[in-house]
């Protein structure tokens, strides 16, 4: 078969995978963990970068889609508080493609009303990368139907010390009590805040752990883990989640009978 005939032959099946989605069961939040990179890159003999590039050629997929079927926030974990552990090389690469890709889409951000909030500790980010990451946050800040949240220098665990911090320092100024710290008071310290939780995690690379991702924001989250490499998932693969989260049956504690319908959620 050519590759042509290979081309169109998924696009049918992609097609049909697209009908089978069902608009009203949508996540509202997906959340994914672009795993194995570099693995993608060793199978081909390949400097660990080319995995990583192809890697963004991935996301610009799952985005297009995520826009087109109508999942309004999604988070993506792009560098984690323990990814510093890395050799310095590494880092620097990530930090340049980061950049790269800042100064290549935040037009495209602009045009497509995409608010990019960037979560995680950015003053560790070399001051290059934080002032870019924070230009593109500020500027589509107005944005609220369309977000990308992306984790850098992100951990789940350090989120919520970050935030117990805040609250302490509320409290020693006198502008929240112990007694109104509840779970709902709790979130609007988080950097997620205004964000609902994910409803689906991807995970991809056949590793099925979360890394100190989203720790608060994922105790009810779906998750769905697949051996595909980050840089081969593309429109299929996502089609394939969503269509598998849409089966599962959110219970949140409750027994079957009385699961609200999910626009009642
Ligand atoms: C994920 O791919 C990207 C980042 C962590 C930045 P990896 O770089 O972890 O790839 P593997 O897991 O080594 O294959
Ligand atoms: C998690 O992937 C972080 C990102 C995808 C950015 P890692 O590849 O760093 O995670 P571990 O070390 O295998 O858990
Ligand atoms: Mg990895």
């Amino acid at each position: 078969m050519s590759d042509m005939q290979t081309t169109s032959a998924e696009q049918v099946a992609d097609s049909q995978l697209l009908g089978q989605l069902d608009s009203d069961l949508l996540p509202r939040h997906l959340a994914i963990i672009m795993d194995g990179n570099g693995r993608w890159a060793a199978q081909r003999g390949l400097p660990r970068l080319a995995g990583h590039r192809q890697g963004l050629r991935a996301l610009q997929e799952v985005l297009e889609l995520c826009h087109e079927v109508g999942v309004p926030n999604l988070t993506i974990y792009a560098f984690s508080h323990e990814n510093w552990n890395r050799p310095l090389p590494e880092i620097n690469m990530l930090m340049g493609l980061l950049k790269e890709y800042l100064h290549r889409e935040r037009k495209k951000f602009l045009e497509k009303k995409i608010r990019f909030l960037p979560i995680g500790r950015l003053d560790m980010l070399p001051h290059s990368v934080r002032m870019l990451v924070q230009e593109v946050a500020e500027e589509t800040q107005h944005f609220s139907c369309r977000t990308l949240a992306v984790a850098l220098s992100y951990g789940g665990r350090s989120e919520i010390i970050d935030a117990v911090r805040k609250i302490v320092r509320d409290i020693q100024l006198g502008t929240v009590t112990v007694e109104q710290i509840d779970e709902n008071l709790f979130e609007q310290y988080l950097t997620t805040y205004g964000l609902p939780d994910p409803d689906l995690l991807i995970r991809t690379s056949g590793e099925t752990r979360l890394s100190n991702f989203l720790s608060w924001q994922t105790v009810y989250t779906e998750l769905y883990f697949t051996k595909t490499l980050w840089p081969d998932f593309r429109r299929r693969e996502i089609l394939l989640a969503l269509l598998d989260y849409q089966r599962r049956e959110r219970r949140f504690g409750r027994v079957p009978e009385s699961v609200p319908q999910p626009s009642k959620l």
